[in-house]
């Protein structure tokens, strides 16, 4: 008898296919890693007593989200209205984190279902009026986070002038509630026994910031931070109450080159197919831009756009639209034409982004699928 398991349509009693019958390229994770990456990061933050609101962007699936629920996160992190609408019906606590910027997104961030606890961050006093106003059209109030720059030079307000101006105005303003702050530290891109330097020079400007709203009377119930690349160092930032990293359930190269996890934690690959080896020294998969996205490497950790995982040496030189070419210079492997190969891409959040459905496998099987459901800019249908 076959085991009952899920695709992305529905359950089915259909034998699970072997990895290899998949059409490519596609989207595989490895459950065994995923599971593994999520537990790990739970279980940092429960050992910190530190509360856990992972980013959403990088999986955009309803089925993780409610995994990291499951494991103790205090709600979710979304940067587009559509992961809002999506995570919406997995948790009931969301924070947008990116400026609630434009009449027509705010309005439509503000339908969210009533019962959504909405936390939003921003760096901009017409921002946050704006969003009261927004907010008083429908007849809900609004948590609200200051957005620091503590280093990143993206977002936030500058200093502790701008930070206590900004939380007084949050404070006053009749639909909004002063819920705290929030950074990103996507900056801090060392390994993680080098990022010292790095984090007391983010804790010393936070704690500036911090001192100056706790005299002010407006001491910050919640600061909100974190990175995949930070996020085993947070505890060490004081004054730090949330962590919010988003990459760490797959993980990918550029994450890997970093030294924030191992390459046996890559989770995600685009499975693929060699479709020619007609040009001597080089194999053609059948991802290109379109399946892998064309993301750099950080400076000076590697050239190409994505790597084999069984064979990291073997590299993405070059792309097209529908093609990208193996480097085989560094390597005595030559593919057969129709052999597959699992690319491990450069940067999954963009990866993820490109397509439909997320096949889950374990043991050469797979073993369920699931859509990306918050992918793409519309409504939900
Ligand atoms: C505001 C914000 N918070 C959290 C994250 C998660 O960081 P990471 O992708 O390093 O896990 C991001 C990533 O872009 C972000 O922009």
């Amino acid at each position: 008898m076959t085991a009952r398991h899920s695709t992305a349509w529905g359950t089915t009693d259909d034998p699970p296919l072997p990895l290899a019958a998949l059409e490519t390229p596609a989207l595989v994770v490895d459950l065994g890693r995923l599971a593994l990456n999520l537990d790990r990061m739970a279980a940092y933050a429960a050992l910190h007593g530190l509360s856990l609101r992972p980013h959403v962007k990088t999986h955009k699936s309803s089925r993780v989200a409610a995994d990291q629920m499951r494991l103790g996160a205090v709600g979710l992190t979304c940067a587009t209205p559509r992961e809002l609408e999506v995570m919406s019906d997995v948790a009931r606590d969301l924070l947008w984190a990116y400026p609630p910027v434009g009449a027509a997104r705010l309005e439509r961030v503000l339908s969210l279902p009533y019962e959504t606890r909405l936390t939003v961050a921003l760096d901009s006093a017409e921002a946050a009026r704006a969003l009261s106003e927004a907010a008083e059209r429908a007849g809900r109030r609004v948590g609200v986070y200051v957005e620091l720059d503590v280093g990143m030079r993206r977002v936030g307000v500058a200093n502790a002038d701008g930070a206590l101006a900004l939380a007084r105005l949050v404070a006053e303003l009749p639909w909004l509630r002063y819920a705290g702050v929030a950074f990103y530290p996507g900056h801090v891109r060392q390994r993680g026994a080098e990022q010292g330097p790095a984090l007391r020079a983010l804790g010393d400007s936070l704690g500036v910031v911090l001192d100056a709203l706790d005299r002010a009377g407006l001491r910050p119930a919640v600061v909100s931070g974190g990175s995949t690349p930070a996020a085993w160092r947070m505890h060490e930032v004081p004054g730090v109450t949330e962590v919010r990293p988003g990459t760490y359930v797959y993980n990918d190269r550029v994450t890997a080159a970093l030294g924030a996890c191992d390459w046996d934690d890559c989770a995600l690959t685009v499975l693929a197919t060699v479709v020619s080896t007609a040009v001597p020294g080089q194999a053609v998969i059948d991802a290109g831009t379109k399946a892998l996205g064309r993301e750099p490497m950080a400076d000076g950790a590697g050239a190409g756009f994505g790597a084999l995982l069984e064979r990291p040496e073997v590299t993405v030189r070059a792309m097209s639209e529908e093609h990208g070419i193996l480097d085989l210079g560094g390597s005595g492997w030559r593919p057969a034409v129709g052999e597959q190969v699992r690319v491990v891409p450069n940067h999954v959040c963009v990866t993820v982004h490109l397509h439909d459905t997320v096949h889950g496998v374990r043991n050469g099987l797979v073993e369920t699928s699931w859509p990306v459901a918050a992918r793409g800019r519309d409504r939900p249908t």
